[in-house]
């Protein structure tokens, strides 16, 4: 300090000061240590990392770089050190707090000792945790979720909102129009329950395994993705995907890498699931797969699908896209495998259930994540229109079973037109790959029949149809007879 230094300049250099010790030091000394071939580190940040203060900018700010900081270098040293970041996000009792607060409020404080559990679970894991940032705050809630999801804000919050089914018959003063008629009512927890039930009967799995969710698949896609990618996370996915689903990624800021199928001699696809492993990176936050079940109608061989999940470190959640999965009864699934990896089956009621427009879907879990997950979705967005259409619509296997035998006597029509002309073809669901000479032609022709066809680049000379009624299907021979 000089004389002529002003108070202001003084606390300018003292905000300086805090943002250099508690980010910069860090990580000088965190580099140093990685040099020294220290094994494991783990910052501590507080909760400040996460908010904004009035005239604490620089302490805010310091422990936000300093995550950050901890990230990065576990990115880069991941195969050297594991590094990782403990939130301290509550005061406790410390001689610095002692300092800082009333001794009223000191006695209100933690007791150190509560961090014990999470802080030896972080002692305790390997690799899996390198680059995360562990809250104490989310642990206290469920230490096993905390580790498991990581960036789950959900499960601290008890929302305690008093309109369970449990109050049932009671007048609940929960903002509902009281003057409407059935349609102004929130779904019950009862009728969602029921509906799983339900679900649970047809595919012949616990309850405890299935969350009914608003929004189909694309809305439960959309679910992982908020917990598991954050800007610059990368996600591995096929290129043979279904690409909506991907803006999800790229919303939050996580970059595709993609892998390519590719084709074997007699048409059939290769997966190339090796390539999962070798794009595997420290920064590798989802992996996104598309049951095969979509294109070709075959399935993963399970025990090459095994060789391959059993090399995807744990902490990688593997979310399965299981659209088509109900045209089949018996194909290697999630529900073989959610007890022994961290797999996610997302199922939906728009494809063999033709229940599009109730926009319901249902995810395949173990059960010791059905809580976070479901607590995930928004407040009882589920509507109830949704949940009675579907209820009864899968309690009557009559109706579903029309729709599966119509749709199969087009497959079985189009098919043995195809057989006629000679014409190879691939598939077993809603969709034929159908081979042909001239593929733009083709398009161009049933374009102007007003059927529009995906030109979808990886699969050359190859049309992909989705089976329809008999009038487009008779366009479609009629279209490939002539110009093929
Ligand atoms: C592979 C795949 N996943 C997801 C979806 C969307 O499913 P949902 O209607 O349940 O959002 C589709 C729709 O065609 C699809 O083909």
């Amino acid at each position: 300090m000089t004389d002529n230094q002003t108070d202001n300049q003084i606390d300018n250099q003292k905000n300086n000061d805090t943002l250099r010790l508690n980010s910069l030091i860090p990580y000088e000394l965190s580099k140093y240590a990685i040099q020294k071939n220290i094994k494991k580190i783990i910052n501590i940040s507080s909760g400040a990392a996460i908010m904004y203060q009035k005239d604490m900018i620089e302490y805010c700010l310091s422990k936000n770089i300093l995550e950050s900081i901890t990230k990065h270098l576990a990115y880069q040293y991941y195969d050297k050190c594991i590094i990782t970041g403990l939130r301290i996000d509550s005061v406790f009792k410390t001689e610095m707090s002692s300092k800082i607060y009333s001794e009223e409020e000191y006695e209100t404080f933690l007791e150190p000792k509560n961090l014990i559990p999470i802080f030896l679970t972080i002692l305790k894991m390997g690799k899996e945790l390198s680059g995360k940032i562990y809250s104490y705050n989310r642990s206290k809630h469920n230490l096993y979720l905390e580790t498991t999801f990581n960036n789950n804000f959900v499960t601290e919050y008890n929302l305690d909102f008093k309109d369970t089914d449990e109050f049932n018959g009671k007048y609940i003063s929960n903002g509902e129009n009281k003057f409407s008629n059935e349609y102004g009512k929130y779904p019950s927890d009862n009728s969602v329950k029921k509906l799983e039930n339900v679900i649970s009967n047809l595919i012949n799995i616990s309850p405890h395994n299935i969350i009914l969710n608003d929004g189909g698949i694309s809305n439960s896609f959309d679910i992982f993705c908020k917990h598991f990618v954050n800007i610059g996370d990368e996600v591995i996915c096929q290129s043979l995907t279904f690409q909506p689903l991907l803006l999800s990624i790229i919303q939050r800021g996580g970059v595709l890498k993609l892998i390519q199928p590719t084709f074997n001699s007699d048409n059939s696809l290769n997966y190339n699931l090796e390539n999962i492993i070798t794009n595997i990176t420290s920064a590798t936050k989802m992996i996104y797969l598309v049951h095969p079940t979509y294109i070709y109608g075959d399935t993963f061989d399970i025990k090459y699908f095994k060789n391959i999940l059993d090399k995807i470190p744990k902490n990688i959640p593997i979310i399965i896209d299981e659209c088509y999965i109900d045209y089949f009864d018996s194909i290697t699934n999630t529900i073989d495998l959610i007890n022994d990896y961290f797999i996610f089956g997302l199922r939906t009621f728009s494809k063999l259930y033709g229940l599009t427009s109730y926009r319901l879907g249902y995810i395949i879990c173990n059960k010791a994540y059905k809580t976070i997950i479901q607590n995930s979705f928004t407040f009882k967005s589920i509507s109830t229109i949704s949940i009675n259409a579907v209820s009864k619509s899968l309690s009557d296997s009559n109706i579903y079973n029309n729709i599966k035998s119509e749709y199969l006597k087009e497959k079985i029509f189009l098919k043995n037109e195809l057989y006629k002309l000679k014409i190879k073809f691939k598939g077993d669901t809603l969709i034929l790959v159908i081979f042909v000479n001239d593929k733009n032609k083709i398009i161009e022709e049933l374009e102007k029949e007003n059927i529009i066809i995906p030109d979808i680049s990886y699969f050359p000379n190859s049309l992909l149809y989705t089976i329809g009624k008999r009038n487009e299907n008779i366009k479609l021979i009629t279209i490939i007879k002539k110009f093929n």
